[in-house]
């Protein structure tokens, strides 16, 4: 089985790719390198142990994308491929629009035409919204609208995806709705790499922890939490990828439409996070809190519950492991990847 892996030189791609080799799939990798770079398929490839085929592509072309169908013989697609910062999107909605929808609706016309019949969706649990009950139950209705741009495109997408497998006979759509994925893989080879002052936490420790950043900036120390600092669903990227190879199974029993929810079930606060960080690296970090950064929620956690009955699948590692796989990424490569 050939799995197409759009986006797959990027973070949660890249382990992805290794996962599905493992597992015994052909992969194809499509990237435009927008957050990645050539050092990480290459590095990719030395992991998997497989030279698998690469093709720099912008997705919203749509006849590149249909040439990529009529080059390979693809069986399934796992899309990762968008812009996923959050802060971004509210600066330029019209270009997160643009080039999300774009990219899916490109893809999902090609195959189409060529009669692939199976989608697994980098979904988000921000889809869920601000109201939604803590745990987050695949049950539980998505937002009618997301505190951002980026989110919104995850909705719409999930919509689009819905309702093409409506109009399509035996078409399969999975929405993997992730919470936050950290850590990095065991070789410390291949981790996330924001480009510019990260966004999300893990890589803003990390960055403090090798030197690059000076301070740990903890927004708001006053939420209705244990310890006052916000309360996230942290699960390790390996886990994640291995819920990708996982879902691939319910897409040969012809699921049709599939959501789940890929997170741990547990909740660690910021001040945890930096203190386990704190462990992994060895030396105290500095930190300070600030004020409350606009549009967080104090806490959310996953149910994950239906993952482990429909797919048998369930997160296994700690968050010391997570800051201990991200510390071994972070020291072995202080810059990121090298640029090509
Ligand atoms: C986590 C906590 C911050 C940075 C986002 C997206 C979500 C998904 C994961 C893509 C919050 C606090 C952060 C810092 C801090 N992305 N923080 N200082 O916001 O939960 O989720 O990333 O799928 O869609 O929304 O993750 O890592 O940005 O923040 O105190 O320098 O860390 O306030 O409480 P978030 P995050």
């Amino acid at each position: 089985m050939t799995i197409l892996v759009t986006g797959g030189a990027g973070y949660i791609g890249s382990h992805t790719c290794i996962e599905l080799v493992e597992a015994g799939y052909d992969i194809v990798v499509a990237d435009n390198f927008v957050n990645s770079c050539m050092e990480a398929v290459h590095r990719t490839r030395k992991l998997c142990g497989v030279d698998f085929p690469f093709e720099q592509i912008d997705l919203t072309d749509y006849e590149a994308t249909d040439r990529l169908f009529d080059k390979y013989k693809i069986d399934a697609v796992i899309h990762f491929a968008g812009l996923k910062a959050v802060g971004e999107s509210v600066k330029i909605p019209v270009t997160y629009y643009r080039n999300n929808l774009d990219s899916a609706l490109s893809v999902l016309e090609a195959m189409k035409k060529h009669e692939v019949k199976s989608f697994i969706f980098s979904s988000s649990a921000t889809v869920y919204g601000p109201e939604a009950p803590v745990p987050y139950n695949e049950a539980t209705p998505v937002s009618r609208s997301t505190a951002s741009p980026y989110g919104n495109t995850k909705l719409m997408i999930e919509y689009i995806l819905k309702d093409t497998v409506k109009a399509i006979p035996g078409f399969n759509a999975v929405l993997l709705r992730y919470f936050n994925p950290v850590g990095a893989h065991a070789s410390g080879e291949i981790g996330e790499n924001p480009t510019g002052i990260p966004n999300n936490l893990m890589p803003y420790v990390a960055q403090v922890a090798v030197g690059k950043l000076d301070m740990i900036h903890i927004f708001g120390n006053d939420y209705d939490t244990p310890d006052g600092t916000c309360q996230r669903d942290y699960i390790h990227v390996v886990d994640l990828a291995k819920g990708h190879v996982a879902a691939l199974k319910k897409v040969k029993e012809n699921c049709g439409l599939f959501v789940c929810n890929l997170g741990t079930g547990k909740g660690t606060s910021v001040l945890e996070m930096v203190k386990a960080f704190s462990r992994s690296c060895g030396k105290e970090l500095p930190y300070e809190f600030a004020p409350r950064r606009e549009g967080d929620l104090p806490a959310f956690w996953a149910d994950p519950a239906f993952a482990k009955e429909q797919l048998g699948w369930v997160a296994e590692k700690g968050i010391q492991e997570m800051c201990d796989d991200v510390w071994r990424w972070q020291s072995k490569n202080p810059d990121g990847f090298p640029q090509d």
